[in-house]
């Protein structure tokens, strides 16, 4: 059986496809398996390959791939959760921290020599403590934020998906932590109206998908002064960053690290991999991303 590898992967994650042919590339003809990330673009044509018969994807978001496609078409496909969810969780509070401290301003302003003389006013940011942190997304990483936050005697509001509890988040919350999944329903659910609801120096953090948030209102924001900091791990359009980011001092920005640990990326490269040799076996991986099409129908000689 021959699986196609789309992005470099880690010897960990090649242990589990042992056996198997590997194919480099990005054509999936002639393959049964396929393993990608999240630039990978899996649309209904590359799942509809003839002889395809499941996909592994490193990554715990599914916004890259054709879900509807893959559920008509039967294909199976592994991916990471779990696994990333607490390197996520210590990148969003680093970025919460970081953009609460203007610690992306107090590097450059070090490195750049322009630190001549200590001064008591130098570079003031926020309290995190005791203070009220809003949750966009209560899930797995969502809630790892939450624990993290406890930590630091803060308020925790949560926005599932209630009518009424965005708006109380966002007009309750000294910082916001965006941690939904980007679908049809999210895509540009942090706007201009969203944005000004939020507290005057409140901080948002998205370490979610980059089209969750409006990147034009939010530098508009960051800009006009109403809001105090971002700090942003995503962009609507990676890896172009809006210019209006990239001139504010306030945003804390950093490149899509979100689980970027060695640890956390071994761990996924293996559940990805060993969850794409099962499905190649026939049996059911617990980590499926739409176990709705399993029972296969038709089962592995589809
Ligand atoms: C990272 O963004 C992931 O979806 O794994």
């Amino acid at each position: 059986m021959r699986v196609l590898i789309m992005q470099e992967v880690s010897r960990a994650g090649l242990d589990e496809l042992d056996g198997l042919e590997l194919v480099r590339g990005k054509d999936p003809a002639g393959c049964d398996g396929a393993v990608c990330y999240l630039i990978d673009r899996i649309d209904e044509a590359f799942l509809s390959t003839p002889g395809l018969r499941g996909l592994a994807t490193v990554s715990v978001g599914l916004d890259h791939i054709d879900l509807a496609a893959a559920e008509r078409l039967g294909i199976p496909i592994s991916y990471t959760p779990d696994v990333l969810t607490e390197a996520t969780a210590d990148l969003t509070f680093a970025l919460l921290l970081g953009a609460a401290r203007r610690m992306g301003e107090g590097e450059r302003y070090l490195r750049e020599g322009r630190w001549t003389e200590w001064s008591f006013d130098l570079l003031l940011g926020t309290d995190v403590h005791g203070k009220t942190l809003g949750i966009i997304g209560p899930g797995r990483i969502g809630r790892a934020v939450a624990r993290r936050a406890e930590g630091f005697g803060m308020r925790v509001l949560y926005a599932g998906r209630e009518p009424g509890e965005l708006d109380r988040v966002l007009s309750e919350s000294d910082f916001v932590a965006v941690t939904v999944p980007l679908s049809d329903a999210t895509r540009h659910l942090i706007g201009p109206e969203q944005l000004a609801r939020m507290k005057h120096g409140a901080i948002l953090v998205n370490t979610s998908r980059g089209p969750v948030v409006d990147e034009a209102a939010l530098a508009d924001a960051l800009n006009s002064g109403h809001l105090g900091g971002a700090g942003l791990d995503v962009f609507e359009h990676e890896p172009q960053v809006h210019p209006g980011l990239l001139a504010c001092e306030r945003a804390l920005l950093v490149p899509h690290i979100g689980s970027a640990t060695r640890e956390t990326r071994e761990a996924m490269a293996r559940t990805a991999c060993r969850g794409l040799a099962q499905i190649l076996r026939g049996e059911r991986p617990p980590n499926l991303a739409n176990p709705q099409v399993w029972p296969l129908e038709t089962g592995v000689s589809r």
